[in-house]
């Protein structure tokens, strides 16, 4: 249970979600800052506008990180630090703290891994339309370069957007995110097209600076089953792939779109802008992408829906990952299994899911560089005579790298495993409540740091390589 010494143990966050600092230095605001402001859209009312105040405390977490030998740090850059409104002047200070924040990670030897895109949207250009208005696909490709030109020198490893299913989903289905639109699958389609348009415009891009470092993007990875072997619910799985992995992964992998999801999105009278030259973008990016990034959590069982529905009014708790909604086009519907493990949060426990979506993956799309760029659990953590005893966040990472690592065993090529998160931080819907850390934030004393049992565990597995994780799990 070696991993080999070229392969990341890393971990993440985002910028909304442990920065703070919403409005200083001349920071723009963004569709997240007005959302949180709606009455009942986070839990208890949580915003970004502290979080666990990494602006101000980089050093301190970056200096914790490194006690952890961490060797890739995950965050992602705001947009609206680097250009306020979106499009216009550049922020010479927002480009200070990210200097200052990759400067950090290298001094201490970690490397440091940059999303562009985590969901937080510069307000002028979300007004404007969001994701729905080409302009924004411009605008992005310009603030990447922007990143490029001023980071590239030190940073190596880039990724675009994270995880456009749920951007777009939660923004124009179930309305639990900016723009909060629902039920509206002619704009959902028609935003992760724009997406996926600017993440081709922006890996040509990259390519023709010359930098000679990676760029990809991270997609969550939620393979779907079917809850037992008859045709429906077969069928069920099939189309659930089909709308959430092939849509994302072929346009970005093979630079074309899913022909059975097409012909489905004109069955429904789905009709979208897309032009012949966004298309020839995509094929002309996709052998340019070096890697495509991983966010798992749990899979999917999936059945068939056969008969009527009540539709389910989304809750929080329904639209952030829990079973039991039907798809948008009610084809199907996720299932809760009496004989799985679920978390508090009712996300599933499945590393076997995860080896076997591996598995179905390369098969699809062969050997493609792959990091898992999230992983990890989201809890409630036990404090027991003060210090944070994580001991079920233990459990799963260890879990789901020992997957990891029979998925590699077994001719996947993955080459970093990052594990969300690196430090307490703001659940987008969930707020404090939900913790994944492994450096605990005390919000009743002045936001101090300090390490969680995971913490130690996880310095041993990075220093071990793996050799301390437990196989034998599959009792749990
Ligand atoms: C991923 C996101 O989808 O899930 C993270 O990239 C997020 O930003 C994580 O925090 C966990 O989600 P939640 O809802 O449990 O906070």
């Amino acid at each position: 249970m070696k991993f080999s010494n070229n392969f990341f143990f890393g971990a993440a966050s985002a910028a909304y979600q442990v920065e703070g600092a919403i409005a200083e230095d001349g920071k723009g605001a963004t569709n997240w800052d007005e959302f949180v402001k709606i009455p009942g859209k986070t839990f208890e009312g949580t915003t970004g506008e502290v979080a666990v105040d990494h602006y101000h405390r980089y050093k301190e977490d970056i200096k914790l990180m490194s006690e952890m030998g961490l060797e890739s740090y995950r965050f992602s850059i705001s947009w609206a630090r680097i250009i306020p409104n979106g499009t216009g002047e550049i922020n010479k200070k927002g480009i200070q703290f990210y200097n200052n924040l990759i400067d950090e990670c290298l001094k201490y030897g970690i490397v440091p891994f940059v999303t562009l895109y985590h969901w937080d949207l510069p307000l002028p250009l979300e007004k404007d339309g969001g994701w729905l208005n080409k302009n924004t696909i411009d605008a992005f490709v310009r603030y990447a370069k922007v990143c490029f030109e001023a980071f590239g020198d030190r940073v190596k490893h880039f990724i675009t957007f994270n995880e456009t299913i749920v951007f777009c989903g939660m923004g124009y289905l179930t309305g639990a995110h900016p723009p909060g639109i629902m039920n509206d699958p002619q704009k959902y389609f028609q935003a992760t097209h724009n997406v996926f348009v600017a993440h081709a415009k922006t890996v040509i891009e990259y390519r023709a600076l010359k930098q000679f470092g990676e760029i990809g993007l991270s997609h969550v990875f939620s393979p779907a089953f079917s809850i037992d072997n008859t045709e429906d619910n077969k069928y069920a799985e099939m189309h659930a792939n089909q709308f959430g992995i092939n849509w994302y992964y072929d346009p970005i992998l093979l630079g074309h779109y899913p022909t059975y999801v097409l012909e489905q999105l004109d069955t429904q009278g789905i009709t979208l802008d897309i032009t012949s030259s966004e298309l020839e973008q995509l094929q002309i990016a996709a052998p340019l992408n070096d890697f495509i990034g991983l966010n798992y959590y749990q899979p999917i069982r999936v059945e068939k829906i056969t008969e009527p529905f009540d539709s389910i009014e989304p809750t929080r708790e329904n639209s952030t990952g829990a079973p039991g909604n039907p798809s948008f086009d009610g084809v199907y519907r996720t299932v809760k299994m009496t004989d799985k493990r679920y978390t508090k949060w009712g996300w599933e426990i499945s590393p076997e899911g995860f080896v076997s979506g591996l598995l179905q993956l390369k098969r699809y799309y062969g050997d493609v560089k792959i990091y898992i760029t999230e992983n990890g659990l989201g809890d409630e953590d036990p404090i027991v005579e003060g210090e944070v005893c994580d001991i079920p966040r233990i459990n799963f990472i260890n879990d789901h790298l020992v997957a990891v690592k029979k998925a590699i065993d077994s001719g996947v090529n993955i080459r970093g495993y990052y594990a969300w998160s690196a430090i307490d931080l703001l659940s987008w819907l969930n707020g404090y409540k939900k913790q994944y850390g492994f450096i605990y934030v005390d919000h009743a004393d002045a936001l101090k740091r300090k390490k969680k049992s995971s913490f130690h565990w996880y310095k041993n597995v990075i220093t071990s390589r793996g050799a301390n994780l437990k196989i034998n799990c599959d009792s749990r």
